[in-house]
């Protein structure tokens, strides 16, 4: 008898729409890479995965919301290097644990970190941006998702590294701080690539490196960090799928299925590569590999934030 009920499960999982969590605000990057995969993961499940934006604590409160739901396959969500691998550094009550927590689905895309500032900032180079940050102290405003998001931890490293001690703007996301960037209300962050590659190419923000070993193809034209003499800023995000712990094995199956047909979709696949994101290689897709990087973030993470907050509380 329990082996026709498993039988019976798997043939019939999902029965009915499944919801996606999305951490931060819509419109920003996570949200952006979740809606692209969330399309054809719901053809190759045959039912709608339908995104909800749950925002809060730098992602912590979405993904603690997610990771308590029940393991039947109907809520996941989508985490990122935030959530999954700096936030046990700078959250000492956090509920989950990134690598015990969860039955990790696999990774999404590859988000390089971008050093964007307002149009109107004068600076025409990196060299002389970090001295504008530098001299301008608490009178530069620099935007971030939250203590734990990307843009907070990469922006906190990036202030430590060059010594500055702006003022921290805090959103429910980079798609809204983008758009106070776009306004001129808040003068700098470090974002992932996939939010603010059309507005560098539009020319609505500044950018004045990519933190990553070479050039970006999808913007050209803007310099490396080392490039533009800033050598010791190269760091990438990355944002994954992930279900609460305990997902019967064939449901499990089944979403890793649909998230790697997700990713062999040739137009998920453009879209997430003309945004300047990576769409993960091979060894790189799938839970096993997610898992060993999750272990990894948050081993590499804890030491460099709990040094870099304390150099900017
Ligand atoms: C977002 O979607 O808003 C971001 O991933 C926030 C961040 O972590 O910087």
């Amino acid at each position: 008898a329990a082996l026709t009920a498993v039988t019976a499960r798997a043939d019939t999982y999902p029965q009915r729409p499944i919801t996606m969590v999305v951490p931060f605000a819509a419109g920003g990057p996570t949200d952006i890479v979740a809606r692209i995969v969330a399309e054809p993961m719901s053809k190759a499940l045959g039912q709608q995965v339908v995104i909800e934006n749950v925002t809060g604590a730098g992602g912590t409160t979405g993904i603690t919301r997610a990771s308590q739901a029940a393991p039947d396959g109907y809520t996941i969500m989508m985490g990122h290097m935030g959530t999954h691998g700096a936030a046990p550094a700078l959250f000492k009550g956090l509920k989950y644990d990134p690598a015990t927590s969860f039955d990790p689905i696999g990774m999404a895309a590859g988000t390089p970190i971008v050093i964007v500032a307002k149009k109107a900032m004068a600076a025409p180079d990196l060299k002389s941006f970090v001295e504008a940050v530098k001299t301008g102290g608490a009178s530069i405003n620099q935007a971030h998702a939250g203590v734990g998001s990307v843009s907070h931890s990469t922006g906190v490293l990036f202030d430590s590294l060059i010594g500055a001690k702006p003022t921290l703007v805090v959103y429910r996301g980079t798609g809204p701080a983008l758009n106070d960037l776009m306004a001129g209300q808040v003068d700098f962050m470090t974002d992932q690539i996939v939010n603010v590659a059309t507005q560098i190419t539009g020319g609505t923000i500044k950018a004045y490196a990519v933190a990553t070993p070479e050039r970006n193809p999808s913007l050209p034209d803007v310099p490396t960090t080392k490039e533009a003499g800033l050598p010791g800023y190269e760091v990438s995000a990355w944002n994954a799928v992930f279900a609460p712990k305990g997902l019967p094995e064939d449901v499990r199956k089944k979403l890793v299925a649909a998230l790697d047909a997700a990713l062999k979709d040739p137009n998920a696949k453009k879209r997430i590569l003309e945004l300047g994101g990576t769409v993960p290689k091979d060894g790189e897709a799938g839970p096993a590999a997610l898992q060993k990087l999750v272990e990894s973030e948050v081993a590499r993470w804890t030491p460099v934030l709990r040094n870099a907050v304390d150099a900017n509380p």
